[in-house]
């Protein structure tokens, strides 16, 4: 029997067995992710933040110490979110993860009462392709209205020459514009019954996506990246791509847009 897991903030704790894998330590960071994100440190102030979305247990925190900001890093995982901030506490780190759903990433910001002037980036690391595509142009629209012009966005996302693609492939079950349930082709799973979602992307989807949530794509950062699994020995092949949020006059020019669309809805 297969169980539909939706990757809502509370169910993603079926998902991920965060005491059987993704140990800290143990599974490093690609150093493509890391040397862009200390390129977005080094031009940081000190009390900025870059937010971790997906942040599972705290890869980011743990190997990529930023010196001039820190990690607000948000999962919906609870049992991610303890073990996050445990070790970030024991390490004397600033870095805090809150516990929800990045599909409303507005409404979580405001519940944490983070400081929003000082949000100057922003990294999906592993994440953004458990969402479908429409998903993807949401969230970052939000993480994009979330940050200060001119900030970064690292994102890490499941790529099409990925080992599970190609397995869903060779069994005819593989679909390049929806999120595919990878648990058939996934041996490491816990539990092989679980409804594993990725959406495979390739580069056009990475250039879709920063048209349709009006982000720059930074062209000569786009590569693929080979990491390895958080639950078998395989590697796993993502796209990785630094996006760039526009400058003051368009978030201005939104703004502008924005309340004069209310405006109008308020008319009798
Ligand atoms: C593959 S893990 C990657 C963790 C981490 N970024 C890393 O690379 O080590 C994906 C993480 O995203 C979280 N996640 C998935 N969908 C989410 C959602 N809609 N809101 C918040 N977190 C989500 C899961 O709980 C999980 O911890």
């Amino acid at each position: 029997m297969e169980v539909r897991i939706k990757m809502s903030a509370v169910e993603t704790s079926e998902q991920y067995d965060y005491d059987g894998t993704y140990k800290l330590g143990e599974q490093p960071v690609h150093p493509v992710v890391l040397d862009a994100l200390k390129g977005v440190d080094s031009q940081l102030h000190p009390g900025d933040i870059i937010l971790d979305l997906g942040s599972g247990p705290g890869r980011l925190s743990h190997e990529a110490p930023t010196v001039n900001a820190y990690f607000i890093a948000i999962d919906g995982d609870p049992e991610a979110v303890r073990q996050y901030n445990e070790s970030a506490s024991s390490r004397g780190s600033s870095d805090r993860a809150h516990h929800g759903d990045i599909r409303q990433l507005e409404q979580t910001l405001s519940q944490t009462g983070v400081d929003r002037r000082r949000l100057r980036g922003a990294v999906f690391h592993r994440v953004l392709h458990v969402l479908d595509p429409q998903e993807q142009v949401d969230v970052l629209k939000q993480t994009r209205r979330a940050l200060r012009p001119n900030s970064t966005i690292i994102v890490t996302s499941a790529a099409d020459d990925d080992h599970k693609a190609q397995a869903l492939r060779a069994r005819g079950l593989y679909s390049p514009d929806a999120v595919n349930n990878c648990a058939p082709v996934m041996s490491g799973l816990p539990e092989e019954t679980t409804f594993f979602g990725v959406h495979f992307a390739d580069e056009k989807h990475l250039k879709n996506l920063a048209k349709s949530s009006h982000l720059r794509l930074r062209n000569q950062s786009v590569r693929r990246i080979r990491e390895r699994s958080g639950y078998s020995d395989a590697t796993n092949s993502y796209i990785f791509a630094e996006f760039q949020t526009p400058g003051r006059l368009f978030y201005a020019k939104e703004k502008l847009l924005d309340s004069t669309v209310r405006r109008v809805r308020r008319r009798p």
